[in-house]
């Protein structure tokens, strides 16, 4: 008799519980979508369908016939036991969820900031070299006119380096460093990697658009509209802060970069030309 109520109570529980776990998964995707935004992404989804299995169960050991008492050893084995299991399923869940580094994350952050602490550096350093070049025009003069009075001194100079390092880097692994560094991925699925939904795919977009023209569409992003994408060029999904967050060379490596990308076989979409 017990029983038969415990399967009848796992039925009607567990069914609603699956019932409302494919709403709340299907409103995560439809629902956003109606207000102009994204869906949830595909790991909160799942957790919000395992959220509704979880209360089912919940509901399910309420309404469940009680056990019997343990005692002695048997009580601290089945606790053990319990616990044993119940870790195990923490653990095994949250390793299988994606996880975020915060390290990773915060050397992207560092990475960025290092660049503009050397950009007021240099200001610094800017001024440095153009006195070490004054003086070093002086020490010149005064070896000349050694030379010419006969001491014949020999006095080595210093030469000053004043090329910034980046220049002497790779332009177009520079830009590929911004691709990351700016997020364009969020956005832009390249090389298979990605978020593909939102805007798109550009690993021909070196075929496409000229340095120029990409320059154009990341300083300002309604320049150039990709075909096929008129909704969401009228509601300015790409962003249009680049040219504040970025400086010229970053643009210049990013520009490269994209100008790279010439994979006849990926199918990005025609840029066409707004203003
Ligand atoms: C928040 C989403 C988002 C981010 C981030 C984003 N974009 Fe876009 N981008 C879009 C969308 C949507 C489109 C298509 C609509 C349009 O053209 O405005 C687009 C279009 C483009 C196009 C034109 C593509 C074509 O085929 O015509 C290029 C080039 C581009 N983006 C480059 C970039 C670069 C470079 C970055 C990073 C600095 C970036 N995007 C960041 C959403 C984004």
């Amino acid at each position: 008799m017990a029983e038969q109520s415990l399967t009848k109570n796992i039925l009607k529980k567990g069914i609603f519980g699956i019932v409302l776990g494919v709403v709340l998964f299907l409103a995560a995707e439809y629902v956003p979508p109606m207000f102009g935004e994204h869906g949830f992404p595909l790991v909160f989804k799942v957790m919000f369908f395992m959220y509704a299995l979880l209360g089912a169960i919940v509901f399910i050991l309420l309404d469940a016939p009680s056990m019997k008492r343990l005692e002695g050893v048997k009580a601290i084995i089945g606790l053990l036991l319990f616990y044993v299991i119940i870790s195990g399923m923490y653990i095994g869940g949250a390793s299988s969820f994606p996880q975020y580094d915060p390290e990773i994350e915060k050397g992207k952050i560092e990475k960025i900031l290092k660049r503009r602490r050397a950009m007021t550096e240099q200001g610094k350093a800017e001024e440095l070299i153009a006195r070490a070049k004054v003086l070093n025009e002086r020490a010149m003069a005064i070896t000349k006119r050694l030379d010419t009075l006969g001491v014949g001194a020999q006095v080595e100079v210093a030469k000053v380096d004043s090329s910034p390092a980046a220049a002497s880097g790779d332009l177009v692994a520079l830009g590929r460093e911004q691709w990351d560094l700016q997020e364009c991925y969020n956005c832009h699925k390249l090389f298979g990697l990605g978020g593909k939904k939102r805007g798109p795919i550009l690993d021909n977009i070196g075929n496409l658009m000229t340095p120029e023209q990409l320059r154009e569409k990341i300083l300002d992003p309604k320049s150039w509209k990709a075909e096929g994408f008129d909704k969401q060029y009228k509601k300015g999904k790409m962003p249009d802060k680049y040219k504040d967050l970025m400086f010229d060379e970053e643009i210049d490596a990013l520009v490269a970069f994209l100008a790279s990308l010439k994979d006849t076989s990926v199918n990005t979409p025609k840029p066409i030309k707004m203003k």
